[in-house]
């Protein structure tokens, strides 16, 4: 393993804000992650695990310890109807979904592109282009933070939902995912039902579907490596139908998608439509591509971030009633933090 003290995360996460904290550790293999959680050293230490830190936003410096999955590997077998692969959580998700694709193993490739590692990939259910992780994943592995037991689950005991799961739950800080199990059929049926894709040939080959969507997404969501960034920065919304009429009436063009649970909404659009595309609080910006997205456009800190996520979530508020989500995760102190935290007080730069 290799062990840093008191050191930057900016190299550890895409937002590239300075952060520090007290220890952050990089681990290569199943028993340096038992390692971690077993060293007298650290116990009684706050732990957070992180992958690529794709999808979160350090508010302060991290009083604890960071652990970093660097486990590699990927396993690819295979029956008459099946592919069976299980990857190690360190991997990386974009260069694995590239890597099917060349195999000619389809079913991962509306996921192209999307940051991050493997085994975070089951902590938010991940999803674009009409498929989510959920609908590829047929079990994770992880390290019982508490035993240091091996435990195994099913999809269906991972509990998914739109980037949901039981990682976010009652297995929060007691799961590191070490590996998952992902299960794609032989008889290809292309999905080609989301937006840019419906213009497609329904025979279209899976390397023809990781082309078109790595075109789009280029042209649409900033590269974290030139400016910070963390994704979407909201949820999209999911309102009751009879609070969907009522918002349609006042506005015939809002977009909508219908879900299981209700109807949702595309935040990017609320926040659009309430004209903050492109606007700035400190070094921090509403991407002007995609309003869903917040960037450190010049060296924002965290309390930029977060006065600009305020300022987007109470107009989108004020003009539709509808109260915004963040997905991305708010590291705080010594934890979890949601934006709620920040509400009273427009916080200083520090
Ligand atoms: P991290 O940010 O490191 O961690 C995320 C959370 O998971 C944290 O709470 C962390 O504690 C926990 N975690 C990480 N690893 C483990 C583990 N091994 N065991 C237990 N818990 C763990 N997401 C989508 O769903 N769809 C998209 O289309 C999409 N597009 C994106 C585009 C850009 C440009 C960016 C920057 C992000 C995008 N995201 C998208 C968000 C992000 O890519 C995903 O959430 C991704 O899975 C995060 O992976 P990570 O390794 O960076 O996770
Ligand atoms: N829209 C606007 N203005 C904007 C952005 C979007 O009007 O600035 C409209 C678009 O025109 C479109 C609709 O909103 O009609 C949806 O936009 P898009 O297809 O870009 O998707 P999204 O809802 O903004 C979601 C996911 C993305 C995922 C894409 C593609 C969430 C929170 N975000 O974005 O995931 O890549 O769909 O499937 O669900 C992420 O989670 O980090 C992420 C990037």
């Amino acid at each position: 393993m290799q062990i840093y003290y008191n050191s930057s995360l900016k190299p550890f996460h895409t937002f590239s804000i300075n952060q520090t904290a007290d220890v952050i550790i990089e681990v290569f293999s199943v028993e340096e992650v038992k390692d971690v959680f077993r060293n007298d050293k650290w116990r009684g230490l706050p732990k957070l695990v992180l992958g690529k830190g794709s999808n979160v936003l350090f508010t302060e410096h991290y009083r604890g310890v960071v652990i970093i999955n660097r486990i590699m590997g990927i396993n690819v077998r295979e029956d008459d109807s099946f592919y069976y692969l299980n990857v190690a959580g360190g991997e990386d998700w974009p260069l694995l979904v590239e890597h099917t694709v060349k195999k000619g193993i389809a079913g991962l490739e509306n996921l192209a592109m999307i940051p991050g590692c493997v085994g975070s990939a089951p902590v938010q259910n991940i999803g674009a282009y009409g498929l989510e992780f959920k609908d590829i994943c047929e079990y994770v592995e992880y390290v019982n933070t508490e035993t240091q037991d091996m435990v195994q689950l099913s999809a269906r005991e991972c509990q998914f939902g739109y980037r949901d799961s039981v990682f976010k739950h009652s297995l929060k800080t007691k799961a590191f995912v070490t590996s998952v199990g992902l299960k794609v059929s032989k008889r290809y049926v292309p999905l080609l039902d989301y937006g840019p894709l419906r213009s497609l040939a329904s025979d279209s080959s899976c390397q023809k579907i990781f082309d078109v969507i790595c075109k789009v997404r280029s042209e649409k969501l900033p590269d974290p490596i030139v400016s910070g960034n963390a994704g979407s920065f909201f949820k999209n919304p999911v309102v009751t139908s009879d609070r969907f009429d009522l918002l349609r009436q006042q506005y015939p063009d809002i977009v909508h998608y219908h879900t299981s649970n209700g109807m949702k909404l595309a935040a990017g659009w609320l926040i659009e439509q309430c004209g903050l595309k492109g606007l700035c609080i400190g070094g921090a910006k509403v991407h002007p591509k995609q309003a869903l997205v917040l960037v450190n456009e010049n060296n924002a800190t965290s309390a930029d971030v977060i006065n600009l996520a305020l300022h987007v979530r109470s107009q989108v508020y004020e003009r539709y009633g509808v109260m915004l989500e963040h997905e991305v995760r708010f590291m705080g102190e010594t934890g979890e933090v949601f934006l709620d935290k920040f509400m009273d007080s427009k916080i200083e730069r520090s």
